[in-house]
């Protein structure tokens, strides 16, 4: 059988730089992408010394110049692709008010947390199609969620609002894609990696070890064609929206 190849943004570290790992360990030809070349060839390296197959690739999520060029890249390369995921993400407004939130956060929040997956996912579609039961994995969060009690939209106060609002639109956008791409066979689902240390100190604080919230998102990744869309999960299990 033909190598599968997924791709993965904001890779260079954290949840992502993880996932691009335990893919390369299942024998996934794994693209790394991240929006600094230096950040991404030190990151790809370390995992290609280790005997994985990994390539660093720059890219720029925000930029639709910058993921148009990336792809036919990796159609030239691979003529395909099998997996997307959507996880570079980050803003979260822990510190801010939704009633005195600049707007200018709030949009480069949702450009960073939402538009992003939707130009990355819309651009390399042309790719996912190529090949039978493609997915798209976007990386969400219990902070987008209207179930979730602990960090869900209606906990935390009126705090992580531009993250939140963004994640909780990601979501939708899963649900869109996921309708849109059932003609296709494409998988399209949410997860949310749980709470994951990938800053000092918050293990300290309750987070789970790194290779568990990117165990989650693997789950998804690795799905047989005819698997679950337009879910949201976390370890492998449906959670509320
Ligand atoms: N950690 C958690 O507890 C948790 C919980 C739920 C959901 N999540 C989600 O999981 C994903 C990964 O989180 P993480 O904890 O691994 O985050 P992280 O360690 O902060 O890494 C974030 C990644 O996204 C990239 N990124 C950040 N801002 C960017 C921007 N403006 N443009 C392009 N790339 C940008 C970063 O690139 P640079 O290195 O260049 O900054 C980095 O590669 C995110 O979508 C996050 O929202 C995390």
């Amino acid at each position: 059988m033909k190598k599968q190849i997924a791709l993965v943004t904001g890779a260079n570290r954290g949840i992502g730089f993880e996932v691009v790992k335990q893919l390369a360990q299942a024998n996934y030809q794994v693209i790394l992408t991240g929006r600094d070349s230096e950040k991404v060839n030190k990151a790809a390296s370390e995992l290609a010394r280790q005997g994985l197959a990994v390539e660093g690739i720059a890219m720029e999520v925000t930029d639709d110049s910058s993921v148009k060029e990336v792809a036919e890249k990796v159609l030239g390369k691979y003529g395909h692709i099998n997996v997307i995921i959507n996880n570079a993400g980050g803003n979260f407004d822990y510190d801010k008010s939704v009633s005195q939130m600049d707007l200018n956060f709030a949009s480069e929040t949702l450009e960073l947390n939402l538009l992003s997956a939707w130009r990355v996912s819309m651009t390399f579609l042309p790719l996912l199609r190529k090949v039978p039961g493609s997915r798209i994995v976007n990386v969400a969060s219990g902070a987008g969620s209207h179930t979730d009690t602990n960090f869900g939209l209606t906990a935390m106060g009126g705090a992580v609002s531009a993250y939140g609002v963004s994640k909780c639109a990601l979501n939708a956008l899963t649900c869109k894609f996921a309708t849109d791409l059932k003609k296709d066979g494409i998988l399209v689902n949410s997860v949310c990696p749980g709470f994951t240390a990938t800053y000092p100190g918050a293990e300290a604080q309750g987070a789970r070890p790194v290779k568990d919230g990117a165990a989650s998102v693997v789950w998804a990744a690795t799905l047989p064609a005819d698997g679950p869309t337009g879910g949201f999960f976390r370890d492998g299990k449906a959670i509320g929206w």
